[in-house]
């Protein structure tokens, strides 16, 4: 495996995000965001740990760019963080916040490191939270547009690659339905909430978010800046447990509910089918104006890749009302089959290491959706068990990782997937939502004492393959 099995121009980078990588939390003018609010609640994150600090690329940057680049990757997916240009949401701007971005983004290209710039990665200003509900509320639109618009304009004579949002599955189900994530509400959730109805709501939101974001990038900005802008998807590959039609109806089920959920509107328009029968009144509506925005309003698609998963007829009866987003699935999880496990666990408990997952999640988005341009944005594991230096550099097991996934990539682009770039999570060890600073997904080991940062085996595995041969 080596840079040349791919076609000329293929991007391979790394992947982080705002909260987790700069520190300077609520420095340098930054606003608060929802998260900042959210690891203040005990027993929210691993040890009580914030990001308050975390590895401070906000002043490292530079050294990281420079690991990038001798680690020979062509780009790096970083974000922007909301509060940090604007710390009200909406109304002033935060002049230092911007430098800072200009600074890491001018550094970057001076390196020839490519930009990829993400607008969204969970760390929505509280401010917004505290006034309307934020992303419950449909003022919401207007209030991201018009931080998406200034975010073009500013930096968009240098940034080519644009994203809107990180997982908004993500945003809506752990935010809204079992609330492990900000701003943590759900049906039994002591900020309120209600799991039967605020996803549906929050997505929508999302997704016209999005288009109107992606709108405003066609009609002031796309001619005259030549870039690309898309949206960002997990999507854990769901496999049928037995090849039974009930087995393949919830596996179908969950990928509708996945994925679906937000690629189905985006390529044709509407909702999956399967969430239209199964979340009806529930599920808002789009009208015909939001219909002709949404739909199309994408010039490529990340997909974050990282797990597989059994699924199976639950053969439960169907959930009693009132119900979640979880239980609307009404699916069973499985791990193994006929005794044999689906695959080794990483330390996170939700990834087990699947590579011919890959292959099956990028075929399923070339066949589902019309084969359309795929970056895929994010893949990685976090180290087994407690790991420490010297010892903990040797992480054989996350070469093998990549090497396997990379491979299952290469083989489904083979069989026609159009995919143009893939990108690592992560260069360095970060904070790690609810784990905090226990799980370590970096390919640099970061002391989070001194922050010094130390590259394991893995990232010299990745300079060799990427190394250019003349
Ligand atoms: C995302 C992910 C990242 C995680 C990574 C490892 O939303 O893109 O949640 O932020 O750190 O996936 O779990």
């Amino acid at each position: 495996l080596s840079r040349e099995s791919f076609p000329a121009g293929f991007i391979f980078g790394t992947a982080a995000s705002a909260y987790q990588v700069e520190g300077m939390a609520l420095k340098d003018g930054r606003g608060p965001s929802i998260w900042d609010a959210f690891v203040k609640i005990p027993g929210e994150i691993a040890n009580n740990a914030t990001a308050d600090v975390t590895v401070d690329e906000y002043h490292r940057y530079k050294e990281d760019v420079d690991i990038m680049k001798k680690m020979n990757f062509d780009a790096y997916r970083f974000s922007i963080s909301w509060s940090r240009i604007f710390p009200n949401g909406v109304g002033e701007v935060n002049w230092e916040g911007v430098e800072y971005y200009n600074r890491l983004i001018n550094y970057m290209l001076k390196k020839g490191v490519t930009p990829y710039a993400n607008l969204y990665h969970y760390d929505l200003p509280e401010a917004l939270e505290k006034q309307y509900n934020g992303l419950l509320s449909p003022k919401v639109v207007k209030a991201y547009a018009d931080y998406a618009d200034f975010c073009f304009k500013t930096f968009g004579d240098r940034v080519k690659n644009w994203f809107t949002f990180n997982e908004p599955r993500v945003v809506a189900a752990l935010g809204y339905d079992d609330g492990t994530f900000a701003p943590g509400r759900c049906t039994n959730c002591s900020s309120g909430g209600n799991s039967a109805t605020e996803p549906y709501i929050v997505a929508h939101n999302l997704i016209l978010s999005h288009a109107a974001a992606v709108e405003r990038y066609r009609d002031e900005y796309q001619a005259k800046q030549k870039g690309r802008i898309g949206i960002l998807l997990d999507f854990v590959w769901y496999e049928a447990l037995t090849n039974s039609t009930a087995d393949r109806a919830a596996a179908q089920r969950a990928r509708d509910f996945h994925v679906g959920w937000f690629l189905h509107p985006i390529i044709y328009g509407e909702y999956p089918k399967t969430l239209q029968e199964i979340v009806k009144e529930r599920l808002p509506k789009f009208t015909e104006e939001e219909v002709k925005m949404v739909k199309g309003s994408i010039d490529y698609v990340g997909i974050n890749q990282y797990t597989t998963y059994y699924m199976c007829d639950p053969h439960q009866p169907e959930p009693q009302k009132p119900t979640s987003y979880a239980n609307d699935w009404h699916v069973g999880y499985a791990y193994e089959r006929n005794g044999v496990p689906i695959g080794p666990r990483a330390n996170s408990n939700w990834l087990y290491i699947v590579p011919w997952g890959m292959y099956k999640a990028v075929s399923y988005v070339k066949e589902h959706y019309s084969n359309p341009t795929v970056l895929l944005s994010e893949n990685g594991m976090d180290d087994p068990g407690n790991i420490t230096l010297p010892k903990g550099l040797h992480d054989a097991t996350r070469i093998h990782y990549y090497k396997s996934y990379i491979t299952e990539l290469k083989k489904a682009m083979d069989d026609g997937a159009n995919v143009i770039g893939y990108f690592a999570w992560s260069l360095l060890d970060n904070f790690e939502w609810k784990s905090g600073y226990t799980s370590r997904f970096g390919i640099v080991y970061v002391d989070f004492t001194t922050l010094k940062r130390y590259p394991k085996m893995s990232a010299y595995w990745f300079r060799e393959m990427l190394r250019r041969k003349n």
